[in-house]
């Protein structure tokens, strides 16, 4: 319930992402003109920076129902049919980890992009043959980490691809005062920044960030978030000046000091570690190589001086 009411609702409540929030009020606004609905959206980039919400936001400014499911949810060819012809005209689909769709439901989603029908093959042997049946037209929005992990003919199907970036500063502490008053929690200026400073970028870190904070403030019976409880906070939850944590700082000095600095594969970072490759690829790997502490080499990861300095350590040979 609360998870529902941070979220906005409308583009105009949401925060950042200007250039993608800009485009897509111009697309919802001919698709309105024309009584169509809005061609199909591939939302990507980290996770946590707003894809569900701005689906959510794209069936409310369009004035449809969404319908919401995952990749690895939908398991089989007839879940998808299913799903597809339990939409009303105009309805919003949204696929989270579209990426995960196994090939044969993708086979299912290229015809119900295309030209809004199931192909469904009835019998078995000599007598299979295939019925067309038709759906009423929808927007079908994917979700994904990351682009190029989708087939070419999915990617392809997508009239519009917007690229979520990490937020700045400024913007993460917007989104935390406007959060904070969701909770009917006061947050002073000076924490706001402090907590946007440390949150990688993210707002779902960021909103995290800040119901642990205010757990800590609660119980010090502190009536107001400030930058000393907020400070004390993030120090007790492992997260650095820079807003690193702990599985960041294991994998910079994992590299650093078993692999001096890299270059080194993934899979053995991984391995070293104990975390799932995708995992550091997805989640941890892009703010780190956002804020230059790491570089993709064709031979592998390496942690730039950048990376050394924030340990206060210096490349050996
Ligand atoms: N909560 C999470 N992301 C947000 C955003 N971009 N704007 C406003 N509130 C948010």
């Amino acid at each position: 319930f609360e998870e529902t009411t941070i979220r906005p609702h409308t583009l105009e409540n949401y925060i950042g992402q200007e250039q993608v929030k800009a485009n897509l009020r111009i697309f919802i606004q001919a698709a309105k003109q024309r009584s169509e609905p809005l061609d199909h959206v591939l939302l990507y980039g980290p996770p946590g920076l707003g894809k569900t919400t701005l689906s959510m936001i794209i069936a409310n400014e369009m004035g449809v129902n969404i319908r919401t499911t995952s990749g690895p949810a939908i398991e089989r060819p007839g879940d998808l049919a299913a799903v597809l012809s339990a939409l009303e005209p105009g309805d919003v689909l949204f696929i989270d980890e579209i990426h995960r769709l196994s090939r044969h439901v993708e086979e299912v989603l290229y015809p119900a992009m295309e030209d809004f029908c199931l192909d469904i093959i009835l019998g078995k042997g000599e007598t299979a043959h295939s019925v067309r049946v038709d759906l009423p037209p929808f927007t079908l929005v994917g979700a994904t980490t990351r682009a190029g992990a989708l087939s070419p003919p999915l990617r392809d199907r997508f009239g519009v691809m917007s690229r979520l970036q990490f937020y700045d500063v400024d913007e993460l502490a917007q989104i935390l005062k406007r959060t904070a008053q969701v909770l009917n929690t006061e947050l002073d200026e000076q924490a706001a920044s402090e907590m946007a400073r440390r949150s990688r970028g993210t707002p779902r870190i960021a909103n995290r960030l800040l119901r642990r904070i205010r757990d800590f403030a609660q119980v010090a019976n502190k009536g107001v978030i400030d930058q000393e409880v907020t400070k004390k906070g993030l120090s007790r939850l492992q997260v650095d000046d820079l807003g690193l944590d702990h599985v960041d700082h294991q994998l910079l000095l994992g590299i650093i000091e078993k692999f001096n600095g890299g270059p080194v594969g993934l899979d053995t970072i991984a391995a070293t570690i104990g975390e799932e490759r995708h995992t550091i690829e997805d989640v941890y790997e892009p703010y780190l190589l956002q804020i230059g502490f790491i570089q993709r080499t064709p031979r592998g990861r390496i942690v730039t001086n950048a990376g050394y300095h924030h340990f206060n350590l210096e490349r050996k040979g």
